[in-house]
């Protein structure tokens, strides 16, 4: 990647038919590895309720957590876009108070977009941000933040109301939109039908690109997985393995040795 990327990058890409990289960050040192191995867009996302400080889900996490997360993570990012995602109740209460924290990820981080849930019902939302002149990333399909009203985290199935979502959340003006938690072949429908790029998770191999979140695609999260969860790694027994073997060597005196003393 030559230059950081845009929004109209992004538009050239799905045109193009090439696939976009995008994954969750919300530190210093995730944000530079994703970067530096050719993740286009970096979500951070209000999942670090969950992976980072150990919620049930992604309801508490507040405004001020996210401008600190995302401002480490647009400070590293120098080919990825960086997207701040909008916590629950930010942007619900209405117009007003959307436009203000929408404007917090960009005045108070380097970040360029920002992401909410909803479809048909966040349209207005979408469309005032937009004017405004900040990026949206819609978010259709299970919807996180919306956990209660589903009955859980279910993958969501009515091809109707999905398909009048997101082309809904485009006409709105939204650039992209994250299909989470649907069949292949609807999204394979909405993909089709859109001009704006969709970004799967749980969604199909069909998408313009595919998210995954750091924690579950590396194997720190050693728990219950979706089964759209793909591990590449198992971090989560290698830093087990290493951090008891530095206790036993800290407690036996191996540790430190010669060559670690001054
Ligand atoms: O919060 C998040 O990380 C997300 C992605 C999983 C799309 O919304």
């Amino acid at each position: 990647m030559q230059s950081q990327m845009t929004v109209t990058r992004f538009f050239k890409m799905k045109q193009k038919g090439e696939k976009i990289v995008a994954l969750t960050a919300y530190d210093y040192s995730s944000a530079k590895i994703a970067d530096e191995s050719g993740v286009h867009m970096i979500l951070v996302g209000d999942s670090l309720g969950m992976v980072i400080q150990g919620e049930s889900s992604t309801l508490p996490v507040t405004m001020d957590e996210m401008i600190y997360h995302t401002r480490i993570v647009a400070g590293v990012a120098k080919n990825a876009m960086v997207i701040g995602d909008m916590p629950f109740m930010s942007y619900q209460p209405g117009l007003k108070v959307a436009i203000e924290n929408a404007g917090r990820f960009l005045k108070e981080t380097y970040a360029s977009a920002v992401k909410l849930e909803g479809g048909a019902t966040v349209r207005e939302t979408i469309k005032a941000l937009t004017e405004a002149g900040i990026p949206v990333q819609a978010h259709i399909g299970l919807t996180p933040q919306s956990v209660h009203m589903m009955g859980g985290y279910k993958v969501q199935r009515d091809e109707e109301r999905l398909l009048s979502d997101a082309r809904q959340v485009e006409s709105a003006g939204a650039f992209s939109v994250v299909l989470e938690g649907i069949p292949s072949e609807i999204a394979e429908k909405i993909t089709k039908a859109l001009t704006i790029p969709t970004i799967g998770i749980g969604a199909g191999p069909h998408c313009d690109g595919q998210i995954l979140v750091f924690h579950d695609m590396l194997g720190f999260n050693e728990g219950h997985l979706p089964k759209f969860v793909k591990q590449y790694a198992r971090l989560g027994e290698a830093a087990r393995a290493g951090i008891r073997q530095y206790a036993e060597e800290v407690c036996s005196g191996k540790f430190p040795a010669p060559e670690h003393c001054y």
